[in-house]
């Protein structure tokens, strides 16, 4: 495969945009009365409009998911996403604004009893719908703390009604170049694949997003059906899903295509095991300048850990 330029997200943190030419732009907006929560406002005021389940939010918050240091203000979260379909760049909410998010179908695929497809506001009212509060660690080394709305993704392999011979569930971006400007870099392995094994997909902190602060989930963050796996780093929570397949092979998923040498299908938060180009230690806590130590597993390992004790030989941290 051809690469044509590794994407901005593979760069250490000391080679992205320096915080004062980010905040410098921002004053400019600012000035012009443009600034990043109009832009982000904006976004999720769309969202909000087009979304028929905008009835369901705030979903009863789930006192079992606390955090351990202040939530990450929404403008910040809003303003730093990764969503390669509309480009490769932080500031994508302007971008990801053509993302058309109804109607919107997801499959059912592979190894289930009986393959089928259903209607998205039909899938997120059959499901429990609550709110965590979760860490999530993108592998660029910053983080964030986010009250996100959905429903375990247990629930949704129950739905799903998989055989038993299933070992994987594999998870797939929508594909649609003329929607995603991004998807017409031919270099990239699209859609966007990931996957989790059954243990991991049936662990009850594997969540299915769709909603984020009290909302229904704004386009940038991956309307309207995303993974948030927060033991492992942020690329394997897959946004904009209308694929589940049901497999007993381990696909291969987006960016381990891209560099396998540093990107695995494991994942896993580890501080001791450095990425090959930069250190894993610590983490710049978005919206802030603190750096803050990474912890195992993101802090997670309690609800975690067992599930990897028997993989001996498996790279479990890229
Ligand atoms: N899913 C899709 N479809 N496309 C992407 O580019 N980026 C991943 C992940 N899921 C990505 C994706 C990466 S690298 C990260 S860190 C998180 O989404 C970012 O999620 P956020 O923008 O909500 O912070």
């Amino acid at each position: 495969m051809l690469i044509k330029s590794p994407p901005s997200w593979q760069m250490p943190e000391r080679e992205a945009t320096p915080e004062h030419v980010f905040l410098n732009r921002r004053r400019f907006l600012g000035a012009l009365g443009l600034g990043a929560t109009s832009l982000i406002g904006g976004a999720a005021l769309a969202a909000k409009e087009e979304d028929p389940t905008a009835d369901l939010y705030p979903a009863m918050r789930n006192q079992n998911y606390q955090l351990d240091r202040p939530l990450t203000k929404e403008r910040d979260a809003a303003a730093y996403n990764n969503f390669y379909e509309f480009g490769s760049h932080k500031r994508i909410a302007r971008e990801a604004r053509a993302l058309k998010i109804r109607p919107w179908t997801v499959s059912f695929e592979g190894m289930v009893e009986k393959e089928r497809q259903v209607d998205i506001d039909t899938l997120i009212r059959a499901m429990p719908l609550e709110e965590r509060l979760y860490r999530m660690r993108c592998v660029e080394a910053w983080s964030m703390a986010v009250p996100w709305s959905g429903f375990p993704l247990a629930e949704l392999v129950k739905y799903a009604k998989p055989l038993s011979g299933a070992k994987y569930l594999v998870m797939q971006t929508f594909l649609d170049k003329d929607m995603a400007s991004g998807q017409k870099q031919v270099w990239y392995p699209w859609p966007y694949t990931e996957g989790l094994t059954m243990a991991e997909a049936t662990n009850e902190l594997a969540f299915m997003v769709t909603g984020v602060y009290g909302k229904p989930l704004a386009k940038q963050f991956g309307a309207p059906l995303r993974l948030i796996a927060p033991w492992k780093y942020g690329f394997k929570s897959v946004k904009s899903i209308t694929r589940f397949e049901f497999t007993d092979k381990r696909p291969t998923t987006f960016w381990e295509q891209i560099q396998a040498s540093e990107y695995g299908f494991w994942a896993n938060v580890n501080p001791d095991v450095s990425h090959p180009r930069w250190s894993q230690a610590s983490e710049r806590v978005l919206g802030s300048n603190n750096r803050v130590p990474t912890l195992l597993y993101n802090g997670y390992g309690e609800q975690v850990a067992h599930m990897y004790k028997d993989l001996k030989g498996e790279k479990l941290f890229m």
